[in-house]
């Protein structure tokens, strides 16, 4: 089986501070591994770059002839949006590949839309609006909590932490209008804010198969070892920096310890969410645990990282899946997915 290895060959971001590009060269990691990975279970992987000529990408998918495309651009020339576009042209060639369809792909990247999906399918997320100048009035939810209490201000088209800091946390308006103005300069888009939930941090990882979808071993971020005077969030030097304190003061282990119930509604809601903003293929869900509201959806992940030591592989070999058969359950799911279309 020919197995095509799209990627993108991205080097830099459209936009945001300097510092990001970090995350961009982490994508070579994962097709070595899914390289190799295929050949280990005797496919033929053929690398095709998801270049930023459109037709040009469409004439080396043709010239590769894959039964099947592993999707692994998450950007082209640098835009992020473009995934989706990726997954539309792969849909128009009729070419099968992984991971999730360009609708999901589409609205996850826009969290005040994913959180309004998510609202009316009944998937609880934190209180929060939009602001897309630092100066304009706020809305009336901004009143409805207590004088001092945490708010985050993210970029509302962004993933992988970018724009995420210890200073994203705010406690007063004034402070909340000065971050909403670095992130809608920095990163050209509108600020998302919502309410800081500080209870513990969830990550469920969902793969398909043809029973239906699976959430594996729930994650958590051990905070224990954060900064004692610090926010507890994973801010970009937290995924990305290992010599940052943040970095190693958010740990991601094994929630093992949860009592069977909160177990139970974490992966509900997780899988809830899942199927409200269609993911398909393999996907991961990030929550907070609230005292009084339970667990609280904060972002919602298509084709998430799929490395060997990403969080996605971690959960799949504790649930008793080995990195081969995770990566050919993938691929089989969208052998599936492209027969019923078809
Ligand atoms: N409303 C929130 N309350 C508490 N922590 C949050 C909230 N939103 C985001 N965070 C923290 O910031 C991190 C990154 O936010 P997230 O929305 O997942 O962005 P990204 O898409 O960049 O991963 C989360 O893992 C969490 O630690
Ligand atoms: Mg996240």
């Amino acid at each position: 089986m020919r197995v095509g290895i799209f990627e993108s060959r991205d080097t830099t971001l459209a936009h945001g501070a300097a510092h990001d590009a970090a995350a961009v060269s982490a994508v070579g990691d994962e097709s070595r591994a899914i390289r190799e990975t295929c050949r280990a279970l005797g496919w033929t992987p053929i690398d095709v770059e998801a270049a930023v000529d459109p037709l040009r990408t469409l004439q080396d998918l043709r010239d590769a002839r894959p039964d099947v495309v592993f999707q692994l651009a998450e950007s082209i020339g640098g835009e992020a949006r473009f995934e989706a576009a990726a997954a539309w042209l792969l849909e128009w060639a009729r070419i099968p590949y992984t991971g999730s369809g360009p609708i999901a792909l589409t609205l996850a990247l826009e969290k005040p839309r994913t959180r309004a999906v998510l609202t009316a399918a009944g998937v609880a997320t934190p209180i929060g609006f939009v602001v897309e100048q630092a100066d304009e009035a706020l809305p009336a939810v901004f009143a409805t909590r207590r004088a001092g209490e945490a708010w985050i201000v993210k970029p509302t088209r962004e993933d992988a932490s970018h724009g995420i800091a210890l200073e994203s946390v705010v406690r007063s308006e004034k402070a909340l209008r000065e971050r909403a103005a670095y992130v809608i300069e920095t990163y050209r888009q509108p600020a998302l804010v919502e309410e800081f939930v500080e209870g513990r941090e969830f990550n469920v990882s969902l793969i398909d198969d043809s029973e239906g979808t699976t959430a594996l071993p729930i994650a958590e971020i051990d905070y224990s070892q954060f900064p004692s005077d610090a926010p507890r969030l994973v801010t970009f030097a937290a995924k990305w920096d290992p010599s940052s304190a943040e970095y190693q003061g958010s740990t991601p282990i094994a929630a093992d310890d949860l009592p069977t119930t909160v177990a139970r509604s974490v992966r509900h809601v997780a899988l809830a969410a899942y199927r409200a903003i269609g993911l398909a293929g393999y996907g991961r869900i990030d929550l907070r645990l609230h005292p009084t509201r339970g667990p609280l959806v904060l972002d919602v992940n298509p084709n998430p990282d799929i490395s060997p030591d990403a969080g996605l592989a971690r959960a799949a070999a504790r649930g008793g899946l080995r990195y081969e058969e995770l990566i050919a359950r993938i691929v089989r799911d969208a052998q599936r997915r492209a027969h019923k279309t078809a």
